[in-house]
């Protein structure tokens, strides 16, 4: 069995890595993430908490578990919190990913980083693996280092680039595009959403199958797994609406300038992916399939009296 850590685990990725890691006899799976644990189903076994900013709490862990692949998703992933406190920014961010990968190091684990496309600056979009990154923000320059320092690594690295991660976990706490377009109308709320944004939104179950792959193929390097359709965020908030039989007419076009955000967002991302379906067997579904599989998961979800609560 191979030895898997996962950080940041409570998140809308590391939840629902964990699902498809418990579904797998040939892994054996150790979750942690800052806070208490946040997942439906998980033992408690399964579970220890750690922070990655604290050396000594990754010691413990690391000590006792032992990983020999360990997935590195913990992030401060909001880009105007890091906009407004870049030191705690570059805390989680970068410090964290050099205490997590040296500790991987020192025991020749494989380290897997979860980067994003925001460490390009979106003006040629869609990009291939060794385009140059060119962060427009606080929050991609601090991914971009943690980049640079697990390409530093004397242990084999994967560095998983991903757009605009969206899906619904066990336990249905973590918030993204779809979850809130989908509440804000089922709530009769009226929402902005930019359309001069252009991304390749990404199922969370996609990129979570990918992952998989690279560790069962024993892949190195860089990989970029997105969903394979470019669309603009306002586009895409209305085929939300479509598929959640909800009302459109909420959802107002707007442009990014009046946001007034803290953090500048890249135009137009996207991903080339060829070198992930080539190697990987790659197959992400396209927006209207992912959709759908959200909704599917969120009634699945909903009713399933089987699974324990939270761990
Ligand atoms: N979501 C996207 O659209 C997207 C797009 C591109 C790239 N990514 C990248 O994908 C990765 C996973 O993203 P996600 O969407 O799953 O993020 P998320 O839902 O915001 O989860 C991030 C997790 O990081 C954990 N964390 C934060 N600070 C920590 C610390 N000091 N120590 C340990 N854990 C800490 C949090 O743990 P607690 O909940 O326990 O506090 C949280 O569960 C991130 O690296 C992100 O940069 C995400």
């Amino acid at each position: 069995m191979v030895k898997v850590l996962i950080t940041g685990a409570n998140g809308l990725v590391g939840q629902t890595l964990v699902r498809k890691f418990l579904l797998l006899s040939q892994f054996e799976l150790l979750a942690t993430s800052a806070s208490e644990c946040k997942i439906k189903g998980l033992d408690t076994d399964r579970f220890r908490q750690m922070d990655i900013t604290s050396a000594e709490q990754i010691k413990t862990v690391f000590d006792e578990f032992n990983p020999e692949v360990v997935i590195h998703c913990a992030a401060m992933t909001q880009v105007d919190p890091c906009e407004l406190n870049p030191d705690l920014c570059d805390l989680v961010n970068i410090v964290g990913v050099r205490l997590v990968g040296k500790a991987s190091e020192q025991i020749g684990a494989k380290f897997i980083y979860v980067s994003t496309d925001f460490v390009f600056d979106g003006l040629k979009g869609p990009y291939s693996e060794d385009d140059q990154p060119n962060p427009v923000s606080t929050y991609g320059w601090s991914k971009l280092q943690g980049e640079y320092i697990t390409r530093s690594l004397k242990v084999p690295w994967v560095i998983v680039r991903t757009i605009l991660v969206y899906g619904v976990t066990l336990s249905m706490n973590r918030s993204n595009l779809v979850t809130w377009v989908r509440d804000s109308l089922s709530q009769q709320k009226p929402i902005r959403v930019v359309n001069d944004q252009f991304r390749m939104p990404t199922l969370v179950d996609d990129l979570a199958d990918g992952i998989i792959s690279i560790i069962d193929r024993n892949k190195v390097g860089i990989y970029h797994l997105s969903g394979p359709e470019m669309i603009s965020i306002y586009d895409f908030a209305l085929k939300i609406a479509k598929i959640f039989e909800l009302d459109d007419s909420l959802i107002t076009p707007i442009l990014s300038e009046s946001l007034s955000q803290p953090g500048k967002r890249p135009v137009s991302t996207g991903f080339v992916l060829d070198l992930a379906v080539d190697e990987l067997d790659y197959s992400p579904r396209n927006i209207q399939e992912g959709l759908l599989m959200v909704q599917n998961l969120i009634g699945e979800f909903s009713v399933s009296p089987g699974i324990p609560p939270a761990c």
